[in-house]
């Protein structure tokens, strides 16, 4: 059955230029604005039903009272690869603040090695945007999860371009109440935990290491 907490963006803006991005001729140039593109254009659909509130102003011609968002916002990527959307998000939320979790999978148990940790002292208090480009076995995103959890933080959703299968359902399974948003949920992981057809190494293509 469809996990409905899994929110697949399938915008055909975001599904060309995520075909682009996933193509091994896309050298890290082009791949890091490709990234930071479907990220901003992601942001509409993940913050869409997020609290506003009355804001009394004054147009050129009369007092008005608009509507802004209610809460401020915390936008963390997980290191490395997160920090590739990073710019893109916050194109749209310019006064979103940040948190830095560093992650990294080690490569032969394919567990989460958490290695950096830096986090705005009143997050608790924000919305909070979890971003990686890639859910792949869901140890990276759970254990970032956690430790957000662990500082507070009760309003969450995770942001990813791409999503394996196990890694959704190993995320869920510790935090089924977190949103997944994605703009693609591929086939499956290889042996070494690499996701078909995916994009490769994230990380790699970002940084060329
Ligand atoms: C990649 C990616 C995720 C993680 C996903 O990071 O950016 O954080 O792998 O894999 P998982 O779901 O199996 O945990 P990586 O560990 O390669 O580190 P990097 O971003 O520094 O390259
Ligand atoms: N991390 C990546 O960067 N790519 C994958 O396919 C899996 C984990």
């Amino acid at each position: 059955m469809a996990d409905p907490n899994v929110i697949v963006l399938d915008h055909p803006v975001i599904q060309t230029k995520l075909t682009e991005l996933r193509d091994v001729a896309t050298e890290p140039r082009k791949f890091r604005a490709l990234l930071n593109e479907i990220a901003s254009l992601m942001v509409y659909e993940v913050t869409r039903d997020w609290p506003t509130e009355p804001r009394p102003i004054r147009t050129p011609m009369e007092a008005m009272t608009g509507r802004a968002l209610a809460r401020p916002i915390t936008l963390v990527p997980i290191l490395r690869a997160g920090l590739g959307m990073a710019d893109g998000v916050l194109h749209l939320l310019p006064d979103a603040r940040m948190g830095h979790l560093g992650v990294r999978r080690d490569e032969a148990t394919l567990l989460p090695i958490a290695y950096y940790q830096k986090l705005p002292p009143d997050i608790a208090d924000t919305e909070v945007l979890l971003i990686d480009p890639m859910l792949a076995t869901g140890g990276s995103g759970a254990a970032a999860v956690s430790f957000l959890k662990q500082a507070g933080v009760v309003s969450m959703r995770f942001v990813c371009l791409v999503a394996a299968p196990e890694g959704i359902a190993a995320l869920h399974a510790q935090h089924p109440e977190i949103p997944i948003y994605c703009a693609a949920v591929d086939r499956q992981l290889n042996e070494k935990g690499y996701i078909l057809p995916g994009l490769g190494d994230a990380g790699d293509r970002l940084f060329g290491t």
